[in-house]
């Protein structure tokens, strides 16, 4: 794998893997989402779980959603999932993106279902 493959997956890992109390990602959770993640944004479970995860989704769907910021049932991503579609996803080629999927598909599906966040007014302008 390419370094700049490595870098981007290390990048997925930052937002979307749970941190211990030292802020230390917890590896057995690797990718499994947080209610807490950067900024308080909430990073759901993108390993292949069926019920908590993206299991249902193909790798051809997330690498889409990396070059267009679109889901497999059309809705955009938001807040700083976006932002990194926009400032760098969609820039890598196909092949890299198609890479990124089959590495993250490829996974240990964990079982983690993330809480959404209820208290959170939704203002629909962040
Ligand atoms: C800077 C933080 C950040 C980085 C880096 C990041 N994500 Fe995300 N991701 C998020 C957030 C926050 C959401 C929730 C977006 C929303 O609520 O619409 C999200 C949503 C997603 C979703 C949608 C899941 C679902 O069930 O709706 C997928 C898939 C995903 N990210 C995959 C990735 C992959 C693959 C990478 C690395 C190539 C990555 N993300 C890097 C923060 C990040």
């Amino acid at each position: 794998m390419g370094r700049a493959l490595g870098a981007a997956l290390a990048h997925c890992g930052e937002c979307h893997t749970p941190r211990n109390e030292a802020g230390g990602m917890r590896r057995e959770k690797w990718f499994a989402g947080t209610a807490q993640g950067p900024e308080g944004q909430r990073a759901p479970n993108i390993t292949p779980h069926g019920a908590t995860g993206i299991g249902r989704w193909s790798a051809a769907e997330l690498a889409d959603l990396l070059k267009t910021g679109l889901k497999p049932n059309f809705d955009d991503v938001q807040g700083l999932m976006s932002e990194v579609v926009e400032q760098g996803y969609k820039y890598l080629t196909d092949a890299d993106r198609a890479a990124i999927a089959d590495y993250v598909m490829s996974l240990p599906a964990i079982d983690n279902r993330v809480p959404e966040k209820a208290s959170k007014p939704q203002s629909g302008y962040d």
